[in-house]
Formats: structure tokens, C-alpha cells, sequence
């Protein structure tokens, strides 16, 4: 339930965010809210019905309505304030006069980020109350009711769209690095994952592979061979991405460059105060900008992606610089004087200024000015790369953004930026994933191992633990940096991240199943504790630990030279898969064991959760056996479920080709319904179960009424272990007593 109050200029059409939302015609029945309007001061305030809570209160400082100057301000119900866009910070903000500013910048983790979901400043203040300053437009407010947290969640994506299902394998391990010179580098990067035995799903190329760093080429020394080397790592399964920068190179010579020589035809760029286009510098040296809210700019740009493809069969595009970025400010000539590029009052930007490192504010936009526009620049490069590789390959697109906007994640998926290879950023990365998640953009994740300056291999390690439970996992490095791909660590370490990495494939099913639910639901893949339990106020400001769906709790190791870590547990029974043993929590902290072997993953009570035995590729860990991990109550109950498809055709939920089972465990039975069975089974076996928290030893298993004589039972860790050798896809009841 939501509620949508907006303030705008009945005279005058002022801009507006071009995002379509829903609308709602009618008054709601029976609101969760009641609405009071004050005409001195004036404001609004919104009351929850139920408790009395005054959820915004606008009169309690005057509102400002100039044409570029807006301002409102209003007390808050709580202290507990989360949200606002990308900034290195912790999940709870402070709200002690803290001031956010939300200007996409091409920026390596400080605090004003690639990515926004507004753009304003936001001041917090300690009463609590916050202030939206925002630099013209209109005020347009929905205020989501829940009640809980995770409906408020799904209220928000319900208006800017629920995430795109990704193909399953962009859940596999990734593997980039600036300084891969040649396709002869690239290759031997593949060859040691696979001789030290490492998954790896998608290799990527960064700019290296470009000629001169024009997107849509690739340079004829080094990468002469790219298009063999991409059908090589099709041959084996795995799949591959290039980087695509927004900038497109403007100073090759004429009819020697197509994207740049066509785009000027078809008027596709930002164009400058005298109408020609907007010229700044990026990686290429000159480059004019892509305006994406350009429809003549998406047929384009599919043209170029079309074309490219032909020649390298690439399966991914990793859009970067698209803040948009720009090594000069405004543009190679400056910007011209006026208000749009010295308004009345700038946002709280590094540098002071709307242009630094990006473009003039008062260039001009097929939609509206720069201005208006600026920070939805990778959202439509997004929706646009999305849309071509859709049209290109026929496939489930697979988009990295570095810049995002609100609704980004119907689209496309998001990784932080330049992070730094230290202990303090390995830590910022939960926040920010997870606040990525409650906005919508589940496939996210962090640089692994860091991208800035050397990692350690302690650091790596813990980083590839961590990052083994990033919903988009991948290793990026800088290229003056020592190289930190698994295989260059000492045999300890390599150890240590395969066990995680394997953790991560075996885990994979679970994962796929949590990304159905957040196309099909609005829900979030990783979560913040809060989100789950949201009674106890302990999990609030959560942001060390973190939940893969509601059934699995991640507790990694974040300080350098520790072998214990001390996480909170909510209240109820906790199952570590690995080692066995079970934690019995009050809600409380609980000091546990971490070698550097070890990231602690406890499964929930009440939660089953599918797996499959991984391998080095999805391509094959998607043939493999799988396993349920049945964690009981001390009522002996649980429930799960399993989402399975092709994994790369589109809309396969839409169009019911997949298959979707659910499963119930209860008085020492376990069932599962099938809920949806459409041809994606091919002979998927599922190979044993593990049920945790069987009080004593069975003496009898039945799977279909046909006793299992070799199950065991772990008198101390109180598991039982069933083989089994079951169609997924077939109906089964399976008992022990
Ligand atoms: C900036 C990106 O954030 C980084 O990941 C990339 O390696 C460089 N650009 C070079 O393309």
C-alpha cells in the first residue's frame, strides 16, 4: 500500500522524472494511513492508523519552491534510516547532520557515488528529521506502508519494476582484469583456472582488447584472434564479456570509424550549446556521448552491438564510465555561462561544480537538458544494452552497469566501482550490496579482492569468501596491481577459495530459485538480517552478516589476522552444512570458529534448500545430482522450494517453461508438489538429503514405500543422511521412524 503526494507548479509544466510508474485512479479503500493538510505553516502529515506514528510531517520547517531550488524537510518515525543511493557508508546511516548527495560521479569509493536513485541532497538531522534539497523539477513523494519491511520493498519495486531474471550463468565466477594484453593472456588466465582446478564460468576483457579504446573493435595485435578465443571458451562451456564505454571515440579519421561516423548521421549524440556535439575525453582521448533518451539512439546502438557481435560472439557487455564519465570538465571547450551550469545552489558534488568530471549541465538531450537528465545516463545506456542484446542474441541479456538509476534493475545489474583492495572496503562491500538489493538491482557485487592497489593473500581470501555469497561474483583487478587471480596464491590459500568457490556452485540452485523470486515477486536475493526479523531489534543495523533469501545466513570473517568471528544469531536453531554443529540461539551474539579455510554459513530452521553438485563450469554443475538440506524445527517442520529452467531463454517464467517444485517436510515425511512441470527436468536426479535435527536414530527410511538400507544417522550432530537416486521431476515421499 502506498501513497503518493506530489507538489508541482500548476501553471507551468516543469521536468519530471521519465520513468513510468503506475497510477492510481482511485482512492484506496481502506488506507493503512490518514492524510492531514496544514495551510499555515504549510504541509501535510501522514499518520499510520494503527499505531498513531507520525510517518512525515512537512510543517515542520518551510517548504522552498523555486524554479531550480526545492526544499522539504520532515520529521522521521525512526532513527533507523537506510537507503539513499551509493555512498560508502555503513547499512544504518547516521543521522547526526549527515549529508548525502546524489550526483552520479565517476568516483572510487569516498562517498558521492556512480549510482543514484534520485538526485538531491538529503541532510539527516538527530531529531530525527531529514531535508530534501533538490535542484528543480517537481516533489514527488510515495510513501510505502508495509507494514514490514520487506512489503515496504516490494511496494517500491511494485512501482519501478521487479528485477530481470539473469541467465543462470552469471551466477558462476567471473574473472577480469585491466592488463590482460592479449587474447594469448586471456587464454593462459583461462588454462591456469582450469590446470589449479578453479570454476570459472564468463572470462571478461577489459579495455585491452579494444583498438585504440574504441568500443566496438578490437585491436588486430594482441587480440587478432578474439573472435576463435570467445567460440574456445564457448567450446568449453564458458561464456564471455567485454567492457563497452559510454564515450564514443569523435576523432578518428572520417569513414574510418562506424559508430562515430554513423551516430553523427543519425544525430544520436548529446550535442553542446551550438548544437554540434558535446565533445569531451575519455579512455579514446576525444569522444562525443550516446544520448540514450534518444529512440533513434537504441536502434544505433543495437546496429553497433549487431555488428560487433558478428564478428566476436560475445555474450555479455559490461557498460562502464557512464556516469557519465569525463576527463575534462564539461566538455574539451568548457561550458557556456548560465543558470543550468551555476545554479543558485549546487548539491553537496566533489568538486563543487554539476560538471566536474562529467559533462556540460546545459548541453542538450533529446528528452530535456543535461541537467535534468545527468544521473539517468546509465539507466537508458542500460535499458538500451539491454534491449540490443535481447534483439542480438535471443538470449536472457546479461548487463553490468557501473552507473544506475531507480528501475536499473529491471535491466541490468550492478558492480561498486573502483573499490580498494583494503579490510575496511572488503567490509562497506556488505552495505552496498545489500542496499542494491532492497533497490531493486539484485545481481550485484564488489571488485573481489579489491581493484585499487595490491590485495594481500589474506585479504583475497577472505574476499573471495565473502564474495562467494555476492549475488554477482567477480574478480577485477587494476592494471598496476600484483595479480590476484585464485591461482596465483600459495597452496593454502588456493585451497581456501576453491572450498568457497565449490560452496558458492554447490549453493547455486538455491540461489537461482531466490532470483525467480525477486523477477517474480520483488523480493531480495541477498537481505539484510532486519528484513527477516524485523521484531527483534538487535538484527537493525546488521550489516556484518547478511541472509541469501530467508533460509541461509552468511557470517564472514572481515578483520585481518582473525580466526574467530562473533555474529548475531536470532532466536531459533541454526545449522552450519558443513561441519554439522547447531546453534541454539536466544537472539544473541555468538563468538564461532573461522580458520582461513572457513566462511560460517548457517541454514535456518524451518528452511530446505536445493543444491547440486558443483563442477567447473555451470554448463556442467547444471547436469550434477542434486541434494535437499532439510533444516528442521524442533516441531520437526520445514519448507523450500526449487526454481529450474533452461537458464538463458527469455521469459521462460512468462511463457510456463520451467519447472517449479515445492518442498514440505513434517512428522519425519518429506514431500515434495509440483507446482509447475515443463520439459527443463531432462533426467535431473536428485542424489541424497540431508535432514538436520532428527531427535533420534530412525530405524527405518522408505523413499516411495522402498526401504534405503544404507542411510546413516549421526547420533551427536543429530543428521540423517538418505542416498537416493530420485526424478526430480517425478512426485516422492520419503519417511524415516
Ligand atoms: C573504470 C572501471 O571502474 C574499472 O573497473 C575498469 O577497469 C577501468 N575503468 C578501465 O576500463
Amino acid at each position: 500500500m502506498s501513497l503518493l503526494p506530489q507538489l508541482k507548479d500548476p501553471a507551468n509544466k516543469r521536468y519530471e522524472v521519465p520513468l513510468e510508474t503506475p497510477q492510481s485512479r482511485s482512492k484506496a479503500s481502506s488506507p493503512l494511513y490518514s492524510v492531514q493538510f496544514s495551510a499555515d505553516p504549510f504541509g501535510l502529515v501522514i499518520l499510520r492508523t494503527s499505531s498513531g506514528h507520525v510517518l512525515l510531517n512537512t510543517t515542520v520547517a518551510p517548504l522552498f519552491y523555486a524554479d531550480q531550488f526545492l526544499q522539504l524537510s520532515t520529521s522521521l518515525p525512526s532513527r533507523f534510516i537506510s537507503g539513499l543511493g551509493e555512498h560508502l557508508t555503513s547499512l544504518i546511516l547516521n543521522v547526526t547532520w549527515t549529508k548525502i548527495t546524489m550526483w552520479n560521479r565517476d568516483m572510487s569509493p569516498t562517498h558521492c557515488l556512480y549510482a543514484t536513485v534520485y538526485f538531491a541532497d538529503v541532510i539527516l538531522q538527530p531529531s530525527p528529521a531529514l531535508t530534501w534539497r533538490t535542484t528543480g523539477g517537481i516533489l514527488d513523494f510515495y510513501v510505502f506502508l508495509g507494514p514490514d519491511p520487506k512489503s515496504v520493498v516490494r511496494q517500491y519495486m511494485d512501482v519501478i519494476g521487479y528485477p530481470f531474471m539473469p541467465p543462470y550463468w552469471a551466477l558462476g565466477f567471473h574473472l577480469c582484469r585491466w592488463g590482460y594484453t592479449s587474447t594469448a593472456v586471456t587464454r593462459e588466465v583461462v588454462k591456469n583456472m582450469t590446470t589449479a582446478q578453479f570454476p570459472l564460468d564468463v572470462q571478461w576483457n577489459d579495455l585491452d582488447y579494444a583498438d585504440a579504446k574504441r568500443d566496438f573493435t578490437f585491436n588486430k595485435d594482441g587480440f587478432w584472434d578474439m573472435p576463435e578465443m570467445v567460440n574456445d571458451f564457448h567450446r568449453e562451456g564458458r561464456r564471455y564479456v567485454m567492457i563497452v564505454d559510454a564515450g564514443i571515440s569523435s576523432s578518428s579519421p572520417a569513414g574510418s570509424y562506424k559508430p562515430f561516423d554513423e551516430g553523427l548521421k543519425r544525430g544520436v549524440f548529446i550535442l553542446n550549446a551550438t548544437g554540434q556535439p558535446l565533445i569531451g575525453k575519455v579512455w579514446p582521448g576525444p569522444t562525443a556521448f550516446p544520448d540514450f533518451t534518444n529512440p533513434e539512439t537504441h536502434q544505433w546502438w543495437h546496429d553497433m552491438v549487431k555488428d560487433f557481435h558478428e564478428q566476436v560472439p560475445f555474450d555479455g557487455m559490461w557498460i562502464d564510465m557512464n556516469e557519465p564519465s569525463n576527463f575534462v570538465e564539461g566538455s574539451v571547450e568548457g561550458c557556456p555561462n548560465n543558470k543550468l551550469e551555476a545554479p543558485p545552489y549546487v548539491p553537496g558534488v566533489i568538486g563543487g561544480s554539476l560538471r566536474t568530471r562529467t559533462l556540460c549541465a546545459s548541453s542538450k538531450q533529446y528528452l530535456s537538458s543535461h541537467y535534468n537528465l545527468h544521473s539517468l545516463y546509465g539507466l537508458t545506456e542500460a535499458i538500451a544494452s539491454h534491449d540490443a542484446l535481447v534483439k542480438v542474441r535471443g538470449k536472457r541479456p546479461f548487463v553490468i552497469s557501473r552507473s544506475t538509476f531507480a528501475s536499473h534493475g529491471r535491466y541490468a545489474g550492478h558492480w561498486t566501482g573502483d573499490v580498494l583492495s583494503t579490510w575496511e572496503q572488503l567490509y562497506y562491500t556488505i552495505p552496498a550490496v545489500l542496499l542494491f538489493n532492497i533497490y531493486g538491482v539484485p545481481l550485484v557485487g564488489a571488485d573481489v579482492c579489491g581493484f585499487v592497489g595490491d590485495t594481500s593473500e589474506e585479504l583475497c581470501v577472505r574476499w573471495t569468501q565473502l564474495g562467494a555469497f555476492y549475488p554477482f561474483m567477480r574478480n577485477h583487478n587494476d592494471r598496476r596491481n600484483l595479480p590476484q587471480e585464485p591461482y596465483v596464491f600459495s597452496e593454502m590459500a588456493q585451497q581456501a577459495m576453491r572450498k568457497a568457490l565449490f560452496l558458492r556452485y554447490s549453493l547455486l540452485p538455491y540461489l537461482y530459485t531466490l532470483f525467480h523470486k525477486a523477477h517474480s515477486s520483488g523480493e531480495t536475493v541477498a537481505r539484510p538480517l532486519y528484513l527477516e526479523f524485523p521484531e527483534d531489534p538487535n538484527t537493525w543495523n546488521v550489516d556484518q552478516q547478511f541472509m541469501w533469501g530467508s533460509g541461509l545466513l552468511i557470517t564472514p570473517v572481515l578483520e585481518a589476522g582473525k580466526t574467530e568471528v562473533s555474529g548475531y544469531f536470532p532466536l531459533g536453531m541454526w545449522y552450519n552444512p558443513l561441519t554439522g554443529s547447531i546453534i541454539n540461539s536466544k537472539g544473541q551474539w555468538i563468538l564461532i570458529s573461522a580458520p582461513l579455510d572457513t566462511i560460517n554459513i548457517h541454514v535456518r530452521a524451518g528452511h530446505i534448500l536445493p543444491l547440486q553438485k558443483p563442477a567447473f563450469t555451470t554448463t556442467e554443475s547444471r547436469k550434477n545430482g542434486m541434494s535437499l538440506v532439510v533444516a528442521l524445527t524442533p516441531e520437526g517442520i520445514a519448507q523450500g522450494d526449487l526454481f529450474w529452467d533452461d537458464g538463458e531463454d527469455l521469459f521462460t517464467f512468462e511463457k510456463g517453461d520451467y519447472m517449479q517444485i515445492l518442498f514440505l517436510a513434517r512428522n519425519g515425511m518429506l514431500v515434495n508438489e509440483i507446482v509447475q512441470l515443463n520439459g527443463q527436468v531432462d533426467g535431473l536426479l536428485l542424489k541424497d538429503i540431508m535432514v538436520f535435527g532428527v531427535p533420534s536414530p530412525p530405524h527405518q527410511v522408505l523413499a516411495n514405500g522402498i526401504p534405503i538400507s544404507d542411510f546413516s544417522y549421526h547420533t551427536d550432530t543429530k543428521i540423517l543422511n538418505i542416498p537416493l537416486s530420485l526424478l526430480m521431476g517425478e512426485q516422492f515421499v520419503i519417511t524415516w521412524s
